[in-house]
């Protein structure tokens, strides 16, 4: 069937109204706006006509979040290393243009373009256009040993890219029963679908055609994650992340998706929950406590299992947790504790962290370090018992309490002025208690 007859069957399928919009709107398509024809440009909003679910969920997420305009601790770091995110030509201190932006708002990364507020879709950060015309990748090892990092490892495309559940069109394009519509999340209607290769129109807007290629390797595996989740290095080739690294250290064959986009309402949910996930957390240990009374004392065993492929806490380097282990009496006074207040000082095995440090071994910050310490994090899959022992006098309870926190304590307390008490806050992301 020929490519106009199509199309004609198409139009005589929608009402005389829809139709007149339609022509309203392509001759004001004349202005520049219209014109500008980059798939990259294109707003997460469009896609929201009608795949309004997904939106929801991408929406709340920290993809979504990522420039320095919505995220108020890389905003912080951003400021700090590069500087301001509504500024053009912005220069990190080597003079080139601010890498954070090839991972942290890809779409502005491929314009080369800095002032962030310029159009929604270098706003909207990771947005549905950024990884699904993530066509290739390439993996991050660069040449003389530097790494390709975000966009840089992929080769992209001007096309949608899909899962082949609903991307596969050639043949429907071949026989005259090929259905137009399709039906998309959050709404029972069928909605025209606008991936066969035209531009269609939704309640009187016009969506512009966005063709789509079937693409399974790229977007059903760990691909689709490790560009800009593999690793990243600061100037001087430390490690500041290496969630691919770890996930590779692993041996694990369950993938990012598995666990990261799982199915719910028939869909693959674009949550993305991580450490800002309080649900996420929640899943993320295995934890309990032991305890016993022998003599005078009570043995306490705690035990935190990873569940992950990757250690926890994860990703930035300065996530961490830390345990809190307290005994009481019958009316529920505090009579020991493994610590006063954070362990960090009194407790260090209770404190799971990266440290960073200076040429001379000095804790230091990720811009600024030159090599890693100590690191006390759960590797991949690890179970870890920690021992205590408590005086018995008085105690009927011990409780053991577990913290997951985004930012090391120095630096919740550097930047408690530009970052709100609620992000840096501690979350308590699981418990155990032993009556004795
Ligand atoms: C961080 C990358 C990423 C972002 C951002 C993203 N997607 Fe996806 N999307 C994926 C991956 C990966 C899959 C495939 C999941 C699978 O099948 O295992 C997918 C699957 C889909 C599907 C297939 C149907 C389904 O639910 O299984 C649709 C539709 C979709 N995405 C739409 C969107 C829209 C709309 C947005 C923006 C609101 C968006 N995506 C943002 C990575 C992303
Ligand atoms: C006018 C409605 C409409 C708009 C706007 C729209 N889509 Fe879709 N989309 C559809 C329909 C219809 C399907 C097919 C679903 C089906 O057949 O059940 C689909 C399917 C998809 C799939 C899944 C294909 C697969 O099986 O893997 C992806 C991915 C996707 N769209 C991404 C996007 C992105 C990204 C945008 C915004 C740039 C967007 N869509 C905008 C209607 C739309
Ligand atoms: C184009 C780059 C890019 C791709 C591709 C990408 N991400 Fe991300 N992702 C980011 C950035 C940037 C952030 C950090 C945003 C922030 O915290 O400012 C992030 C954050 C996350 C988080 C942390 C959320 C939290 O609560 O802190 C998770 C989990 C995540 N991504 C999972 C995935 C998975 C799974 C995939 C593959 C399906 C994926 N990402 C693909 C760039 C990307
Ligand atoms: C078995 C399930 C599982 C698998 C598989 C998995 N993750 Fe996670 N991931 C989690 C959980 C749970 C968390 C929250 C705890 C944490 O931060 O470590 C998490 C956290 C994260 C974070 C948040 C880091 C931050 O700073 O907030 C990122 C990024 C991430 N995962 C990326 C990935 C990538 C990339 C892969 C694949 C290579 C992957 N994950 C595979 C379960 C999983
Ligand atoms: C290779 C991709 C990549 C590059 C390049 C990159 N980031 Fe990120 N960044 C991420 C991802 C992914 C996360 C979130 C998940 C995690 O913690 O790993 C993140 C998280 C962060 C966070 C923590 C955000 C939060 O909400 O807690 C800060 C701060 C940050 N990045 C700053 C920067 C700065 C500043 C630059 C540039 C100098 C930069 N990043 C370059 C991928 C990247």
């Amino acid at each position: 069937m020929s490519f106009t007859k199509k199309r004609v069957a198409f139009l005589a399928g929608i009402s005389a109204s829809l139709l007149g919009s339609l022509f309203i709107i392509n001759s004001a398509s004349a202005n520049t706006k219209a014109n500008d024809k980059s798939i990259h440009h294109i707003s997460a909003s469009v896609c929201k006509t009608c795949h309004k679910e997904t939106y929801k969920q991408w929406k709340g997420s920290m993809h979504a979040n990522s420039t320095a305009f919505n995220d108020p601790i890389h905003g912080t770091f951003y400021r700090k290393v590069v500087g301001d995110p509504g500024k053009e030509g912005v220069k990190m201190k080597n003079g080139k243009y601010p890498v954070c932006l090839q991972c942290h708002a890809p779409n502005a990364a491929k314009d080369k373009v800095t002032k962030l507020d310029s159009k929604p879709a270098y706003a909207e950060g990771v947005n549905c256009i950024a990884c699904h015309t993530l066509k290739t990748f390439k993996g991050t090892k660069g040449k003389n040993g530097k790494l390709n990092l975000g966009l840089k490892a992929y080769e992209y495309t001007d096309k949608i890219q899909g899962t082949g559940r609903n991307s596969n069109h050639l043949l429907s394009n071949l026989t005259a029963g090929g259905d137009e519509f399709g039906f998309t999340d959050g709404d029972d209607d069928k909605k025209p679908n606008p991936h066969l290769g035209k531009s269609v129109t939704v309640d009187g807007k016009e969506i512009p055609a966005l063709p789509m290629e079937s693409n399974p390797k790229q977007l059903r595996t760990s691909d689709a994650c490790m560009g800009c989740h593999d690793k990243r290095n600061n100037s001087h080739g430390v490690p500041l992340c290496a969630t691919g690294d770890e996930y590779i250290s692993s041996n694990a064959k369950a993938d990012c998706l598995s666990c990261h986009m799982p199915t719910t309402g028939g869909k693959s949910d674009h949550s993305m929950g991580g450490g800002h996930s309080l649900a996420m957390l929640q899943r993320s240990v295995v934890f309990y406590m032991e305890s016993k009374k022998e003599g005078n004392m009570i043995k306490s065993v705690v035990t935190m299992q990873n569940k992950q492929p990757h250690t926890m806490p994860t990703g930035a380097p300065f996530r961490n947790l830390y345990l809190k282990v307290t005994a009481y009496d019958k009316t529920g006074n505090v009579v020991w504790e493994n610590a006063k207040g954070h362990p960090g000082k009194t407790d260090k095995k209770a404190f799971l962290k990266l440290t960073l440090v200076d040429a001379d071994g000095k804790p230091t910050g990720p811009p600024t370090a030159k090599g890693q310490g100590k690191d006390t994090r759960l590797k991949a899959f690890e179970k870890r018992d920690l021992n205590y022992e408590i005086p018995a006098k008085d105690v009927v309870l011990v409780r053991a309490e577990l913290y997951y926190n985004l930012l090391w304590p120095g630096l919740v307390k550097k930047f408690s002025k530009k970052i709100p008490a609620d992000v840096t806050a501690p979350k308590l992301i699981a418990t155990s208690e032993n009556a004795l």
